[in-house]
């Protein structure tokens, strides 16, 4: 397999950071950007003590200026992973204008101009991968969500249309549709529901959480990898504009 120059958003936590590291692991050089530069630099740091190749670098999504200095910067990137989110829970009528638009810069406009930034350098030389983290809420809802599920269903249509642009060459743009993934963003709704049911966060895992995957266990960041690692790979060039879920059958009911 060819090693590729992978940039990933959102890369200080949760599933950018752990999915940053497997990369590394398996040969790839990581671009490592987050709104919050230290930890971005942190997972850097982590992986070049593997012995692996990365760098560090600030990048809030919602500044487009910033996007392009940082993709200049980078150099060539046959890799974009748009995977920097954030989550707000509330009823639409109680959800804070200001929060439900930053929920759409980050997750949906963000992507849209990081792509808009890395297009033209994969279309010249013939080869790019964009992966997008959507979420089980980019296919389906869930009440109290309305900016995330907005957003995330979004991507899909964003995907769709890229893909179409850029048919005449080997690039491919892809959203991953994983269910639950255990990170901070998850662990602090799991927080929040057990302080609004009175429940354990047992019980808040299994009849909440989990209620809806008939496999009724949480995706791991390596199962993330592990379709990235394929969609980055030569034989998925004629897989694009898809969405992929990682739903444990969530969505067969
Ligand atoms: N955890 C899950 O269950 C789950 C499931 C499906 C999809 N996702 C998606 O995966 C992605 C990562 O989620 P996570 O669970 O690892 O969350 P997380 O909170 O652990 O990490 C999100 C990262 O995004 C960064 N970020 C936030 N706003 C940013 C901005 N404006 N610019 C750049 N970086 C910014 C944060 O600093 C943080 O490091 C998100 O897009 C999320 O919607 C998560």
């Amino acid at each position: 397999m060819k090693t590729r120059r992978i940039l990933v958003t959102g890369a200080g936590s949760g599933i950018g950071a752990e999915l940053s590291q497997l990369l590394a692991a398996a040969g790839h050089e990581i671009i490592a950007t987050d709104s919050d530069g230290a930890a971005a630099l942190r997972v850097a740091d982590a992986i070049i003590t593997l012995g692996g190749k990365a760098a560090g670098i600030a990048l809030d999504v919602t500044q487009p200026a910033a996007i392009d200095t940082v993709v200049r910067a980078a150099g060539s990137v046959d890799v974009l992973v748009n995977n920097a989110g954030l989550q707000h829970v509330a009823r639409l009528e109680d959800f804070p204008a200001d929060r439900w638009a930053l929920l759409v810069a980050v997750m949906l406009t963000g992507a849209a101009n990081m792509a808009r930034a890395v297009l033209p350098g994969m279309r010249a030389r013939n080869f790019g991968r964009i992966i997008n983290l959507g979420s089980i809420h980019s296919l389906v809802a869930s009440p109290y969500k309305s900016a995330y599920i907005a957003a995330k269903h979004g991507l899909i249509g964003l995907s769709k249309t890229l893909a179409l642009e850029n048919g005449d060459v080997d690039v491919t743009i892809n959203t991953i549709c994983p269910a639950y993934v255990r990170t901070p963003l998850v662990d602090k709704q799991i927080e929040a529901q057990a302080r609004e049911h009175n429940l354990s966060i047992e019980r808040v895992i299994s009849e909440i959480m989990l209620r809806p995957m008939p496999k009724k266990a949480f995706v791991t960041v390596e199962e993330i990898a592990a379709l990235a690692t394929y969609l980055i790979s030569d034989g998925a060039r004629n897989v694009t504009a898809q969405a992929i879920a990682i739903d444990g059958g969530w969505t067969a009911q």
